[in-house]
């Protein structure tokens, strides 16, 4: 067993002390209401590689300073209180980019999960996954696995790596799923609700997110989180992702506060 799996073992037991520097009163907050931190927040990442061309840099440098933002973010996030944090970090549409991107962008990942993970378990974050990671090449495939089975039993936050991920697909998955269940007299078609069809979703057990925020300007869902976006109120941020920051972050939560949620009703009128 090398060092750093001794490191993970001595976090591994209880561990109450987070070692994050701050709480949520040393943010600025400046107009947020911290009664109404929404729950789930899920985040379009878009626009690393222009952040980069438009350095002159390879569009790599701005996936890792992606990276950074992501690191910042997932901490902010559990400075103040997000319960899940859902990400984009790899969608099924990805692998039609060029080889040598894809590789970045895996290589990226194992070294997150290796470098941060001493810190995320130390923090309590839970990590899971949303996507067909079965089709990630196999070092990272397992040490995705990995992080996911040393962070299961975490209370803290749960961050939701959205891997090799496609809206469309997990709804077809979800509904494979069900028709086997029919098949093998499980359960009726009159049975099946949108409760069934949840918890066949990757997220399964997870609350729709309140609040997606998507990148560099673009006003597309493209193809995430589909189902579980259906009421979610979406804020678009003009910067790249490399250039959001946690006041960014919070400036998404203060537009999300004031917006009136109503979920197809109407506002609460005096009678
Ligand atoms: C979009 O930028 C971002 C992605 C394709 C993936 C997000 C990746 C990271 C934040 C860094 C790596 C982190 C992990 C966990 C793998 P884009 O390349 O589509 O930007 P563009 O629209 O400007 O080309």
């Amino acid at each position: 067993m090398g060092v750093f799996e001794q490191q993970l073992l001595l976090l591994d037991g209880e561990f109450s002390l987070k070692i994050w520097p701050r709480n949520k009163n040393e943010h600025t907050p400046q107009g947020i209401d911290w009664d109404n931190i929404p729950e789930h927040i899920a985040i379009i990442m878009d626009g690393n590689g222009r952040w980069a061309q438009k350095k002159g840099m390879p569009r790599g440098i701005g996936h890792r300073a992606g990276l950074e933002a992501l690191k910042a973010v997932v901490r902010c996030c559990d400075e103040i209180g997000v319960k899940y944090l859902t990400v984009y970090a790899f969608s099924t549409e990805n692998w039609k980019r060029p080889q040598s991107e894809i590789g970045i962008l895996m290589s990226l990942l194992k070294e997150y999960l290796k470098r941060e993970l001493m810190e995320l378990v130390a923090n309590h974050v839970q990590i899971r996954v949303s996507g067909e990671i079965e089709q990630l090449p196999k070092d990272v495939y397992e040490d995705v696995l990995q992080a996911c089975q040393k962070t299961k039993n975490n209370d803290g936050l749960v961050f939701n790596l959205a891997l090799n991920y496609g809206g469309r697909s997990e709804i077809v998955k979800a509904v494979r799923e069900i028709a086997q269940e029919v098949r093998n007299g499980e359960i009726s078609v009159q049975e099946i609700n949108e409760k069934i069809i949840e918890d066949h979703l990757y997220t399964a057990s997870i609350p729709d997110p309140e609040l997606l925020i998507r990148t560099s300007g673009e006003m597309r869902l493209s193809n995430f989180l589909l189902w579980q976006v259906a009421y979610s109120e979406i804020v678009v941020a003009e910067e790249y992702w490399p250039d959001f920051k946690e006041k960014s972050l919070l400036n998404a939560i203060e537009i999300y506060q004031n917006r009136e949620r109503r979920f197809g009703g109407i506002m609460k009128v005096e009678e």
